[in-house]
C-alpha cells in the first residue's frame, strides 16, 4: 500500500515536471514569437519629417479614391469612376513626380507600376463590365499590399 503510493507520487511528481517543462518550452516559443512580429524588418525609406506627412496624405487620398470606385460602381457609375480611377491612382505627371522622389529604385519601380494599373483599372472601368474592373481593381491593390509589406517610412 505504501509502495503503491510512493510510486504514485513519484508518478505524479513526474507528469507534474513534464507538465511545468512544457510550460516553460511553449513560454519561450511564444516570446520568441512575439519578438520576431514586434520587429519591423521592412526597408526604410529614410523620409524626411516633411516628406513622411506628404506621403501619408497622398496615401490617405489613395484609399480614398478606392472607396469612391467601388461606391461608385455600386451605383452603376462607371464613367465618375475611371475618371478617379485615371486622376487618383493612374500616373498622372504629379504621381511620376512624386515617385521619382524617392532614393529607393525598387520603391519607384513599384510606385509606378502601381499607378500604371491604375490606369488599367480607368480603361477596365470604361467597359462598364463589372467582373473585369473588380480584376484590374484587385490587381492594382496587389501593389498596396506588396508595397507595404516591403517598405516603411
Ligand atoms: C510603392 C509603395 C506603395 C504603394 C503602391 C502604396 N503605398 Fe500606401 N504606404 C506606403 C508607405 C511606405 C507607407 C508608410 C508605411 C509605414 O511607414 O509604416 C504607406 C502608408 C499608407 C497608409 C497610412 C496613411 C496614414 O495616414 O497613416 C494608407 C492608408 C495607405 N498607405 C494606403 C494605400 C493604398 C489604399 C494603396 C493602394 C491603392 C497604397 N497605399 C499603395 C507605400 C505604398
Amino acid at each position: 500500500m505504501k509502495k503503491n503510493l510512493i510510486a504514485v507520487s513519484a508518478f505524479i511528481g513526474i507528469v507534474g515536471l513534464n507538465a511545468a517543462f512544457a510550460a516553460t518550452e511553449q513560454m519561450q516559443h511564444q516570446s520568441h514569437h512575439h519578438d520576431m512580429s514586434m520587429m519591423d524588418m521592412r526597408t526604410s525609406l529614410g523620409l524626411s519629417a516633411e516628406m513622411k506627412q506628404h506621403q501619408l496624405s497622398n496615401m490617405r487620398e489613395h484609399v480614398e479614391a478606392v472607396q469612391s470606385i467601388i461606391g461608385l460602381m455600386s451605383e452603376n457609375k462607371f464613367e465618375d469612376a475611371s475618371k478617379i480611377a485615371h486622376g487618383k491612382l493612374g500616373l498622372t505627371p504629379e504621381m511620376q513626380k512624386m515617385c521619382s522622389m524617392f532614393n529607393n529604385e525598387k520603391f519607384m519601380t513599384l510606385g509606378l507600376a502601381f499607378h500604371k494599373s491604375g490606369d488599367d483599372l480607368g480603361n477596365a472601368l470604361q467597359t462598364k463590365d463589372v467582373a473585369a474592373s473588380l480584376r484590374a481593381l484587385n490587381k492594382t491593390m496587389q501593389y498596396c499590399v506588396e508595397c507595404h509589406a516591403t517598405f516603411r517610412q
